[in-house]
């Protein structure tokens, strides 16, 4: 992707995390990426991780030889606590979480976790396990237009407050097609998209099953509502959608696929498709001038599947 697209975060120097917290370990970038990925590490081969950070994007060798935050004990009893929001903070805000991420000096936090607000599920990452299932679902808090009307707790309130200022501001309203998808429901959301359309254009639209972050009760598709509501498919270009691409960032929300990043995501443009990261997160992902979530946290496009 062109760094045209978010000059802001192409010019902005690398941050070093010491300036936001006391010294703590330091560690290998190997072992950082360990635990981004949960690979194990391979003994015949030379480690591969100081070429690959310092080729991510604001990345230098400073920042993957910085200080551990992981070695923090605020970080730490954050984590232990499932409070994701006060580990953020602990890491020193939003910013310094994806920077440390993103330079792999954050061992303790995974990418892969999917109870976490900074998971990232794309077409190289499946959500693991495979049938998992969030705690915490609750129905929307606003008006749904489908049976699936569960959603995560922390994602159901941010959504009624956005929703209710989006609404107070006149510009419109908004409702839910849908938000939390079990794997079960999204193998036959997945059929329904190939046998309507083929496989190739399928697999730009909806994920296969196991792949979307529908499952992980974070990710929400949104529709505009007057008398009754539209479809997702007819959200863009609606004062709704405006609104929504301007602000949700506000209340903890990203558009996940942007138009010009599906070389990056793999996936057609989604106005509608809302997912929740918390506000520290999206406030970075937003100051940052962030399109995807892989570009955020540093890692590989993920256009295509494996196999
Ligand atoms: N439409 C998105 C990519 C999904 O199926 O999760
Ligand atoms: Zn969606």
């Amino acid at each position: 992707m062109s760094d045209a697209r978010h000059p802001r975060h192409a010019s902005r120097p690398p941050r070093v995390l010491t300036a936001a917290l006391p010294i703590g370990l330091a560690v290998t970038a190997l072992g950082a990426l360990w635990a981004l990925t949960d690979a194990p590490p391979a003994d015949d081969v030379a480690p591969p991780v100081p070429m690959v950070a310092a080729q991510l994007p604001g990345v230098d060798r400073t920042t993957v030889d910085a200080v551990d935050p992981c070695a923090e004990p605020a970080v730490m009893d954050a984590l232990a606590s499932g409070d994701d929001e006060a580990v953020i903070s602990a890491f020193g805000g939003g910013t310094a979480f994806r920077d440390a991420v993103a330079a792999r000096n954050a061992p303790c936090i995974s990418l892969t976790d999917p109870a976490r607000r900074w998971v990232v599920v794309n077409k190289a990452s499946a959500v693991a396990p495979a049938e998992f299932e969030p705690e915490g679902l609750i129905e929307a808090p606003i008006r749904t237009t489908t049976p699936s009307r569960l959603i995560r707790e922390d994602a159901a309130t941010a959504l009624g407050a956005m929703a209710a200022e989006l609404e107070t501001s006149g510009a419109g309203a908004i409702g839910m097609n849908n938000a939390y998808r079990s794997y079960q429901l999204q193998v036959s959301n997945y059929a329904g998209q190939v046998s309507s359309q083929g496989q190739e254009a399928a697999d730009l639209a909806s994920a296969r099953p196991g792949f979307s972050e529908h499952q992980t009760g974070l990710a929400v598709d949104v529709v505009a509502c007057g008398d009754g509501c539209g479809e997702i498919g007819a959200f863009g270009g609606t004062t709704e959608s405006e609104w929504i691409a301007a602000h949700a960032w506000k209340h903890g929300f990203i558009v996940r696929y942007e138009t010009g990043a599906t070389g990056t995501t793999g996936y057609e443009p989604e106005p509608w498709h809302l997912r929740y990261v918390g506000p520290a997160l999206a406030s970075a992902y937003h100051e940052g001038g962030f399109h995807s979530l892989e570009e955020f946290f540093g890692l590989p496009a993920a256009p295509d599947y494996a196999h």
